[in-house]
């Protein structure tokens, strides 16, 4: 089938199989950043954006994304860059395995929610695993990466 999207706002369209997931079709496509994990739609490690909402790339079917826009990290450089800093400085990213994926949550957290309470935080990134941090260090990481803004024009 043909299939033609949006990948970080540059039109692809190409042949691909029926049962190509969106994973395999985004590294075809060069999207290094997206990588697979358990590939049975537990671990978040693959996911990406579709039309601005996280989805599970190795469980999605690359058809469905026929017209949609998807954003991977190459996408986000910036802001993928920034917070990889706030993970960075609170230790927070150890083999860095999990990296990808949490970040992409993250930044689809900061658009979607304003003001999260930490339940809203630990339950929108529940899908993230991470087998080295025991997640304490990421919390404090993202906390501190959400309220960047106000503790600088705190600061002003
Ligand atoms: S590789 Fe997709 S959820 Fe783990
Ligand atoms: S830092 Fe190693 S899996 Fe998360």
């Amino acid at each position: 089938m043909e299939l033609s999207c949006y990948i970080n706002g540059r039109r692809v369209t190409k042949q691909i199989d029926a049962d190509m997931v969106l994973l395999d079709f985004l590294r075809e496509q060069g999207c290094y950043s997206v990588k697979r994990g358990c590939d049975t739609a537990n671990c978040g490690l693959c996911t990406v954006w579709v039309e601005e909402k996280p989805v599970l790339s190795c469980s999605f079917p690359a058809g469905r994304a026929q017209g949609l826009h998807i954003t991977t990290m190459e996408g986000l450089q910036k802001e993928a860059e920034e917070f990889g800093r706030f993970l960075a400085g609170y230790g927070a990213e150890q083999c860095g395995f999990c990296s990808p994926g949490f970040i992409m949550n993250v930044l689809a957290m900061e658009r979607e929610l304003k003001n999260p309470t930490d339940e809203e935080i630990r339950e929108y990134l529940s899908g993230n695993l991470c087998r080295c941090t025991g997640y304490v260090s990421q919390m404090r990481a993202v906390k501190d990466y959400l309220s960047r803004e106000k503790k600088e024009a705190a600061a002003q």
